[in-house]
């Protein structure tokens, strides 16, 4: 019977036994990179996208090549290649430590694994540098080379299956017709939910009028309503993403997605909105 390998790396996402070390290496994580333009930067909001996986292609870039150049017995080239796989390995790590200090229990716990499997593979590479001074190594960067394979794998994981960075709202399409969206009866700066037409909406009155949002968050599902507002913005309960209650428009990540937004207007003393185009 052929082993399924998804629902084996699907376990990882249950395997609470990690948690007394996630919960301690999220705090540490979360307390040395603090909410602020470098946290957001190494989420990836200026760039729409999270950062990390694109960070990643240049250490895996080079790890590989430098396993195929000791393969064809180019050994000096190789050395160099492995030193700039472990120097651009930094950034990359510490936009995707970022990113998993902000995520859900179980993308967490896959996490840590893809993050140990780095580690293991960083360990090997550091020490194949050490050792070409004695002219050996080569087996120890294939080693790193693997465990970094094994890596990605768990890494896709979290990408594909889990949707870690991915956007929660893809789905969102509507309604695109003025629908009615309950009594006006809203509270000023507090965050109400209505559904309309299948979709939840954030509804808040503030002082520009109302504003509507999608009430998923676009990070990791997260309800808006439960959040907080203020300056104009809703907070995610669950890992912080802040949006501008206007027009979605991501302030600070984790989320890299805006929020979808909808118009909003009054008729006959009630609500009625449509996703802004
Ligand atoms: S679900 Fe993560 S910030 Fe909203």
């Amino acid at each position: 019977m052929p082993l399924d390998k998804t629902s084996q790396l699907d376990k990882l996402s249950r395997l609470d036994r990690l948690d007394p070390l996630v919960s301690p290496l999220s705090k540490a994580v979360a307390g040395v990179i603090r909410p602020g333009p470098v946290e957001d930067a190494l989420h990836g909001t200026w760039l729409g996208h999270p950062l990390h996986p694109a960070l990643a292609q240049l250490p895996i870039g080079c790890f590989v090549s430098a396993t195929v150049l000791d393969l064809l017995g180019e050994r000096t080239a190789a050395g160099k290649l492995g030193a700039l796989g472990m120097a651009s390995a930094t950034p990359a790590a510490l936009a995707g430590a970022t990113d998993w200090s902000h995520s859900n229990p179980g993308t967490q716990r896959t996490g840590l694994v893809h993050a140990l499997l780095n580690s293991a593979a960083l360990l090997a590479w550091g020490s194949s540098l050490l050792r070409r001074r004695r002219g050996g190594g080569a087996l120890l960067g294939a080693l790193g080379t693997s465990l970094l394979g094994a890596s990605a794998s768990v890494g896709g994981h979290l990408a594909y299956r889990q949707g870690l960075g991915a956007n929660a709202d893809t789905d969102i399409t509507g309604p695109t017709d003025w629908t009615d969206a309950g009594e006006d009866d809203l509270v000023t700066d507090r965050p109400t939910l209505r559904t309309v037409a299948g979709t939840q909406v954030l509804l808040v009155r503030t002082e520009d009028g109302i504003q509507a949002l999608a009430d998923r968050c676009s990070h990791q599902s997260g309800p808006l309503h439960e959040g907080t507002v203020h300056d104009g913005c809703v907070t995610c309960p669950w890992h912080g993403s802040t949006f501008r209650l206007s027009d979605g428009h991501v302030e600070h990540g984790p989320s890299t997605h805006p929020q979808p937004a909808f118009e909003v207007r009054r008729a006959a003393g009630r609500l009625e909105v449509r996703l802004r185009g």
